[in-house]
């Protein structure tokens, strides 16, 4: 199956709790459809809510459920409260897909704003972070679970103009091999995915975006961590595409 959204509904995640961020648009999505698609229940976080719940109801179109959570990741607190509610309404959470992530691509380091710095950081690592530390204590409960992020090629090699994204993307890398050793006690699998260009609305480089990843690439990726026999996991998947964009 290439590209495209899986359109058939399965029951293979039926009765599961899956907790996207990012999911207004692009990868995060993707990934949101393709769960869904899978029978499980979505909470769907992002900032913008209208985006949201375009998202939400493609998602009931095809047959599927999902809630929007409208959060911003800087926020400790309202990532604490949606956690309360996951506990409270769910009583669950199987999945958590830390896939929202900022780049500002094209500035030199030494020419970053240190605020930019800070909102990349607080976005792509300390988020995750805040996510973990909110809802893994209900996996721990339920000896079961899942944490796949979303990082990138760019935590494998420098990104000349992208020194911050690299480095958050490399402390992404870091932080899930850790937090793999220390969940796998409580039977909680955690794994990062590392896709190379994707075609988002993330980044406007000249390259060929019919050659690049395609979102639903990623969303494949996802589906098939998720559903690994419960024996092992995947610690890590690099992505790349098949022609060079
Ligand atoms: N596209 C690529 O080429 C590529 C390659 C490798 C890795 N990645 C990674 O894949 C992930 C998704 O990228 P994408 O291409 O899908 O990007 P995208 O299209 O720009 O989407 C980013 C998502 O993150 C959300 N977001 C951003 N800041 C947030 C905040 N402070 N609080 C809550 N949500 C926030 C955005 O929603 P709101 O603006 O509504 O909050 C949006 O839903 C990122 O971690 C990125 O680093 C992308």
């Amino acid at each position: 199956m290439s590209g495209r959204i899986q359109s058939t509904m399965t029951e293979e995640l039926k009765g599961q709790l899956a907790v996207v961020t990012g999911a207004a648009r692009g990868i995060g999505a993707a990934i949101s459809k393709r769960l869904a698609s899978m029978g499980a229940t979505i909470i769907l976080v992002a900032r913008d809510k209208s985006r949201l719940q375009k998202v939400q109801q493609e998602i009931a179109a095809a047959g599927g459920t999902a809630h929007t959570a409208e959060l911003d990741l800087l926020d400790e607190s309202s990532i604490v409260s949606l956690a309360r509610t996951v506990e409270t309404q769910h009583h669950r959470c199987d999945i958590l897909i830390n896939n929202a992530g900022i780049g500002y691509a094209g500035k030199s380091l030494i020419e970053m704003p240190s605020a930019d710095w800070d909102t990349l950081m607080g976005t792509n690592l300390r988020g995750p972070y805040l996510m973990v530390r909110a809802l893994a204590p209900l996996m721990i409960r339920a000896r079961s679970g899942h944490i796949v992020n979303i990082s990138s090629l760019a935590g494998h090699n420098p990104l000349p103009n992208g020194a911050a994204y690299a480095a958050s993307k490399w402390g992404l890398n870091g932080l899930t091999y850790s937090l793999a050793e220390e969940l796998r006690p409580h039977n909680i699998r955690v794994s990062v995915i590392a896709p190379g260009s994707v075609n988002t609305g993330f980044s406007h480089s000249n390259k060929d975006p019919n050659k690049k990843l395609q979102p639903e690439d990623v969303a494949n990726v996802v589906a098939m961590l998720v559903t690994q026999a419960p024996q092992s996991f995947v610690s890590e998947v690099l992505m790349r595409p098949t022609q060079k964009p």
